[in-house]
């Protein structure tokens, strides 16, 4: 039997009849393809998702993203880097869109703890447990988008054994935590950071890059190239935590098939809901260039600081991947259809989410300035610690395999994050 299939089987499913949840071992094989099919088809009513900093930037547009594709979401976040009402926006948006589409409002329930916080996590999971005659734990929980991490570049670079505690062992006793209760499809957050220096190397930034496991691919020229497991100069601290949570999560997959994990390796995401009563607002002070764009143009900030403006690109300014959250969180639903549906070329796999296209740290600053039409006061600084000149996405991979693309331009973004400043009374 197909493992991933056998993966699905534990998909959660309304009714607890022993006759199509609770199959004996030794009938399986028999009855397990038909079983596939039926828990296919069954209502999503009783489907749950799991998402871990689901308050945060990315986490809450995935959230509304997963409410809308209709799955009850559990939201884990310790608002360390949130606020609570970003909650109750997630339910009006969602509730808006079902009274509109004529559809039925899935649940929505947050827990505000730590995911980390092991005993805790322990009574949700019993919450949602199935009964099981046969040994092996089901749950109700179809998957787990894990957003919860530490984030800030800088910071990592200053306090790494926080970022190791966090992002690291956190993952390890989380993850251990969820096999232990039979929930073992899995999303992970990671990012273009694991590429490094590669960025600036003038590859295409494949997936085949940086892989856990020796592997064998055709290149453009249609050669075999063979590739080894590794990566090369990850700048900071912040990549280190992610490339190293995706080798571990590899070794899990690889040591039991019943895992199916999914990694998403994230450009630049940027913009928010067009609703814009979502949006980027950290607790901590921002380092991402356009939550201090934001700054400067709601007079927080004096002026915008363009970090390096001698790369070699065409306006010496670096060049990002940047996508819109939205579609970015679209991902995510695409992803974890895919695991679901058993569609996934390897019970482990990386897909880029970014647009495939680049644009420079002035391109924002002018697309930006064009929206509010307004100049955006700004100067030339040194190069940031850690930068590199050029990051963008090949997205191949995720386009073929997991049927996505992104819809919205860096304009949208803009004309987007203008509703939220609006909408929050931040407009000058
Ligand atoms: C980096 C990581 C990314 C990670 C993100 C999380 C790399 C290659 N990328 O993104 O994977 O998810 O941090 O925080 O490590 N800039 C300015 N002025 C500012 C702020 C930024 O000029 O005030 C410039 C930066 O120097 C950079 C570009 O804008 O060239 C984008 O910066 P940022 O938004 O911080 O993202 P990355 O550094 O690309």
């Amino acid at each position: 039997m197909d493992s991933r299939r056998r993966s699905n089987a534990s998909t959660p499913v309304e009714s607890e009849s022993p006759s199509s949840v609770d199959t004996p071992a030794t009938e399986s094989s028999v009855l397990f393809d038909n079983l596939d099919e039926l828990l296919r088809r069954l209502p999503q009513e009783n489907q749950y998702i799991l998402v871990t900093g689901g308050l945060g930037f990315i986490g809450s547009h995935t959230t509304l993203e997963l409410l809308k594709s209709g799955y009850n979401v559990i939201v884990i976040d310790n608002l360390s880097n949130s606020f609570e009402v970003v909650f109750d926006r997630i339910k009006i948006l969602a509730q808006k869109f079902h009274d509109t589409h004529g559809s039925k409002m899935p649940s929505l329930r947050l827990h505000a703890h730590d995911y980390r916080d092991t005993s805790a996590l322990k009574d949700l999971l019993q919450e949602y447990r199935l009964a099981s005659r046969w040994g092996t734990p089901k749950s109700k929980i179809a998957g787990v988008i894990h957003f919860a991490a530490y984030k800030a570049v800088e910071e990592s670079i200053r306090h790494p054994l926080k970022y190791y505690a966090n992002n690291v062992s956190g993952l390890i006793d989380f993850a251990s935590t969820l096999g232990d209760f039979g929930i073992k499809t899995f999303i992970f957050s990671s990012s273009a950071t694991v590429y490094g220096t590669l960025a600036t190397s003038g590859l295409p930034l494949k997936e085949e890059l940086c892989v856990h496991r020796e592997e064998v691919y055709i290149d453009s020229n249609g050669e075999t190239q063979t590739l080894q497991p590794g990566c090369t100069g990850i700048t900071n601290p912040y990549g280190r935590t992610k490339w190293i949570c995706e080798t571990i999560l590899a070794d899990l997959a690889a040591s039991d098939p019943e895992w199916t994990i999914v990694v998403l390796r994230y450009f630049n995401p940027v913009g928010c809901d067009s609703s814009g009563l979502l949006g980027e607002d950290p607790r901590q002070a921002p380092t991402n260039l356009l939550p201090v764009v934001v700054k400067v143009m709601t007079g927080q900030y004096a002026e915008l600081q363009m970090f390096g403006t001698d790369w070699d690109t065409t306006d010496g300014t670096a060049i990002r991947d940047f996508i819109h959250v939205t579609d970015l969180a679209r991902g995510h639903i695409a992803a974890l259809s895919t695991a679901n549906e058993g569609k996934l070329a390897e019970n482990f796999r990386t897909f880029n989410l970014g647009t495939g296209s680049g644009n420079s740290v002035l391109d924002v600053v002018t697309t930006m300035e064009s929206v509010i039409s307004k100049p955006i006061p700004r100067k030339a600084a040194d190069r940031r610690e850690g930068d590199v000149g050029s990051c963008v996405a090949v997205v191949d991979r995720s386009q073929q395999e997991l049927q996505w693309k992104t819809q919205k331009s860096l304009k949208d973004a803009c004309e987007d994050i203008c509703n939220f400043l609006d909408v929050s009374g931040l407009s000058s």
